[in-house]
């Protein structure tokens, strides 16, 4: 992402985007049923959370130390989840496994998105869902956060020319108050979508 050093980026003792989960997953977290994959979950803000809802979450993100941070934070809120230290450039999820895939933040680059979002719309079970919130391309009018090239920012046509097998639930950008940790912090654009695998 923008060439950042995640495990640089992560070890500092902080939880450097907070341990509050993200509000759009917290918002819609009743329609979403375990098994769970996070797509780059970093330090676990949003698996725990979903753990403390009682699902099982399996946390994917190429940052052994993020992943570290996100085991302590579940074993600080008396929970179980699962890490496992991947590059989404390579990484293969199981077919027909999960019922819900996250992916908050998780803004990569065209190259990658082409090769994993049609093993992510594989990965879930039918009426599976995917739940997704990307800062939008308008973001690089902003200095609130985020990569600062458009290839990685998402448009609601991305989504849609991207999970072509997913029935939007949901697929709108909005202009939202952001305040997750000190590199997310302020007005923002995001394309929120919420997206139905059909059957
Ligand atoms: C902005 S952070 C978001 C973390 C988390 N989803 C959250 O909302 O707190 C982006 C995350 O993407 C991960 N990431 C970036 N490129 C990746 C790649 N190619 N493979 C795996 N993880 C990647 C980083 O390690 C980082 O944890």
């Amino acid at each position: 992402m923008n060439h950042i050093d995640w495990n640089d980026r992560y070890s500092d003792e902080e939880f450097i985007y907070g341990t509050n989960p993200n509000e759009f997953l917290v918002e819609h977290s009743s329609k979403l049923r375990g098994p769970v994959l996070s797509l780059a979950e970093g330090e676990g803000r949003n698996a725990v959370f979903l753990a403390l809802l009682g699902l099982h979450v399996t946390g994917v993100d190429g940052s052994s130390i993020g992943l570290t941070k996100a085991r302590k934070l579940a074993s600080m809120k008396g929970v179980d989840i699962l890490t496992e230290v991947a590059d989404l450039a390579t990484y293969n999820p199981a077919p027909n496994h999960y019922m819900s895939v996250i992916s908050i933040s998780a803004h990569l680059p065209s190259n990658i998105r082409n090769r994993l979002y049609p093993l992510v719309e594989r990965c879930l079970m039918p009426n599976g869902l995917l739940l997704l919130e990307a800062y939008s391309e308008n973001q690089l009018r902003r200095n609130t956060g985020g990569p600062n090239d458009a290839d990685m920012l998402m448009t609601v046509s991305k989504i849609e020319r991207e999970f072509p097998n997913l029935e939007p639930l949901m697929l709108h950008e909005i202009q939202r108050e952001v305040s997750e940790g000190k590199h997310h912090t302020g007005m923002a654009s995001v394309v929120q979508f919420i997206g139905r695998k059909m059957v």
